[in-house]
């Protein structure tokens, strides 16, 4: 009944070919009788559950899940600058529900394009601060040291840091990267060895690498 993680297409994508068979996504309706769990989502044993969830989680309502995932988030904390509508955004908010990030916080404009996290930010907390000022003062409050991502001159390789259980790992934009006043208010800078010729991956990728880093010093499995 259930099966590997699938992932949702775009709805627009036209078939290759008429004959072509469709690639079924999630699970069907659950077969009756149904169990006795409030967790679960009559609606979505009766018609189906298609979204992009870990088969653990087949058929239960969006806030059970979200309940379920709060009970284990882990205590780093993600943060990106959002001054010119960085279309990475999403995708970092994809990688921290992966992850299991304790909180995405976007700092500069409240709005940031959620396209890149394919829905996944209905299961992730989302913050929003106004300035680089307004973030620093929450992370001072609430005792997490703020470390930059960002290859700039001087950063330590984040594989070879000692990364803090409790932390907040902040991101720049493209194009511009850390801005000088986040840098400021950074305990250090890390940054992603890199061997080719590119300045630097994208920022959604970078967080990607970042998170892992902090996940294999605490979440791996023995
Ligand atoms: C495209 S980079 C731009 C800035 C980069 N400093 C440069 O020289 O071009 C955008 C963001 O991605 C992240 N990033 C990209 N490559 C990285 C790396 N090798 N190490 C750490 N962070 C990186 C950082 O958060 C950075 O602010």
């Amino acid at each position: 009944m259930r099966r590997g993680l699938e992932v949702q297409p775009p709805a627009a994508v036209p078939s290759r070919s008429v004959t072509e068979p469709q690639r079924e996504v999630g699970v069907g309706p659950h077969p009756e009788p149904w169990p006795d769990d409030p967790r679960l989502d009559p609606e979505l044993l009766a018609g189906g559950d298609r979204r992009n969830v870990v088969d653990g989680y087949r058929y239960w309502r969006r806030e059970a899940i979200v309940a379920d995932l709060d009970g284990r988030r882990h205590p780093f904390h993600v943060a990106v600058e959002n001054w010119e509508h960085d279309l990475n955004i999403g995708t970092v908010v994809r990688n921290a529900n992966a992850f299991l990030a304790a909180e995405v916080h976007v700092v500069g404009r409240r709005r940031w394009n959620r396209r890149g996290a394919m829905v996944t930010d209905r299961y992730q907390h989302v913050r929003h601060h106004a300035t680089l000022a307004a973030f620093a003062g929450w992370a001072r409050e609430a005792e997490l040291p703020v470390l930059g991502i960002d290859n700039l001159p001087g950063a330590v390789a984040i594989d070879a840091f000692e990364l803090p259980r409790r932390c907040a790992l902040l991101f720049g934009q493209e194009g511009p990267g850390l801005s000088a006043e986040a840098r400021a208010l950074c305990e250090a800078v890390l940054a992603i060895r890199q061997f080719g010729s590119t300045r630097s991956i994208n920022a959604a990728a970078a967080s990607a690498v970042a998170m892992h880093e902090w996940v294999r010093r605490y979440a791996a499995a023995p």
